[in-house]
């Protein structure tokens, strides 16, 4: 079933489908494009539901292969790290 356009897509910052194709349409090519006019994938779990609903999107509207859509850039760290093994120090 195809998302309707109010559908989230971006559940944690509440970014419908509408939202993303509107960037689309206004130029937005990358994912990294789609992260910083619609905020979609920033937000608590940063970008792990959305990415690929994201990237499908994308792909299917610019014509992309989906093999060819980059995912966005990521904060390190991705994951907690203690600051130990960061610093190689007990
Ligand atoms: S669903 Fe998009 S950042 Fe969590």
């Amino acid at each position: 079933m195809a998302d309707q356009p109010e559908t989230y897509i971006c559940r944690c910052e509440e970014v419908t489908r509408e939202e993303i194709e509107a960037a689309i349409k206004n130029g937005a090519t990358t994912m990294n494009e789609l992260k910083r006019w619609t905020r979609t994938g920033m937000g608590l779990c940063q970008g792990k539901m959305c990415s690929k609903n994201v990237s499908r999107i994308l792909s299917e509207a610019t014509g992309q292969k989906p093999e060819e859509v980059l995912p966005s850039t990521f904060r390190q760290p991705v994951r907690p790290v203690r600051i130990e093994v960061i610093s190689g120090h007990d």
